[in-house]
């Protein structure tokens, strides 16, 4: 995934010496991930908006349930469902994330090999539907992105919240390599392979480097389209959501990221950002 400008604060995690003993799920989790700050943001601007608590959340493509594990650790009455479509990735997270959770709370949590398109069942009205880490990208055209965005506002409760990120700026485009060292004594390289211009898909991957021994080379693959923001914007006006908000990242005075993301209306021709979205039902 694109570097935040902010510097995320990384656990560190053990032993994660060479490509052959190291876990891929755990060093995209520490590379990647910072689901403190995603419910953070997801559970504030969602009283703000609503004027009540989130207490139901679907973390749609949500890989090994990180991110929901964090809403359920957060309140009593909160309550959690993850989807994907991949069950040794599913697998992995009910044995590594799922398992550091009291059984109490494990009663509030699901991992379930869904398709985020298939309805969802009457009964769900999710107070909030996370995609996060551009996993919706996988959608390449209007109608399968429109169609994506209508079952998950079929799927939230009346006054239910869509929240999903967003990458832009015009570094996007360029076949190039960002390198990031991390907690735990490993290389992240987020690998931007193939941009076609004419089609707009993006072919990425994410490499690990060790300080001992050969590379990860391709952990993670994702073949995507590169959306525009005023692009989700109209595809969730099509889909029937009423309102959609754009948060931008905040800087300090030396131009860097805050990890403060507000509401604005207009942003700058940066060469990289990471954004979210909220799309009121
Ligand atoms: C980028 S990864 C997960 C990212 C994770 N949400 C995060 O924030 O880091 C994308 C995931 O989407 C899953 N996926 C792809 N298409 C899907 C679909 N139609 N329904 C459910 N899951 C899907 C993949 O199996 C993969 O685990």
């Amino acid at each position: 995934m694109p570097t935040r400008r902010t510097r995320r604060t990384t656990s560190s995690a053990k032993p994660l010496l060479t490509a052959r003993t190291a876990d891929k799920h755990r060093l995209y989790q520490v590379a990647v991930q910072h689901p403190p700050a995603e419910i953070d943001f997801v559970t504030h601007w969602f009283q703000k908006l609503t004027g009540r608590h989130a207490r139901r959340l679907c973390e749609d493509f949500c890989g090994t349930g990180h991110t929901a594990c964090e809403f359920v650790r957060r309140h009593k009455d909160n309550v959690a469902e993850g989807l994907d479509l991949h069950s040794p990735t599913l697998a992995w997270g009910r044995r590594h994330n799922l398992a550091k959770l009291t059984p109490e709370q494990q009663q509030r949590i699901a991992l379930l090999q869904r398709n985020v398109l298939h309805p969802r069942g009457a009964d769900k009205a999710f107070d909030v539907i996370l995609a996060m880490n551009f996993s919706y990208w996988i959608f390449k055209t209007r109608d399968a992105l429109r169609a994506y965005f209508a079952a998950v506002r079929a799927a939230l409760a009346r006054d239910g919240v869509f929240f999903l990120d967003t990458w832009g700026g015009w570094e996007c485009m360029k076949e190039m390599k960002d390198r990031r060292r991390c907690a735990g004594g490993f290389t992240y390289i987020w690998d931007q392979h193939r941009y076609d211009p004419l089609t707009g898909d993006l072919t990425c991957h994410i490499h690990f480097e060790f300080k001992r021994g050969p590379a990860m080379k391709r952990a993670f693959t994702y073949h995507w389209r590169l959306w525009t923001v005023p692009e989700l914007k109209e595809l969730l006006a099509e889909a029937g959501f009423r309102r959609t908000t754009v948060y931008w990242e905040t800087e300090n005075a030396h131009g860097n990221g805050t990890g403060v993301f507000l509401p604005r209306k207009h942003g700058l021709a940066d060469a990289s950002f990471v954004a979210y979205l909220s799309a009121e039902k």
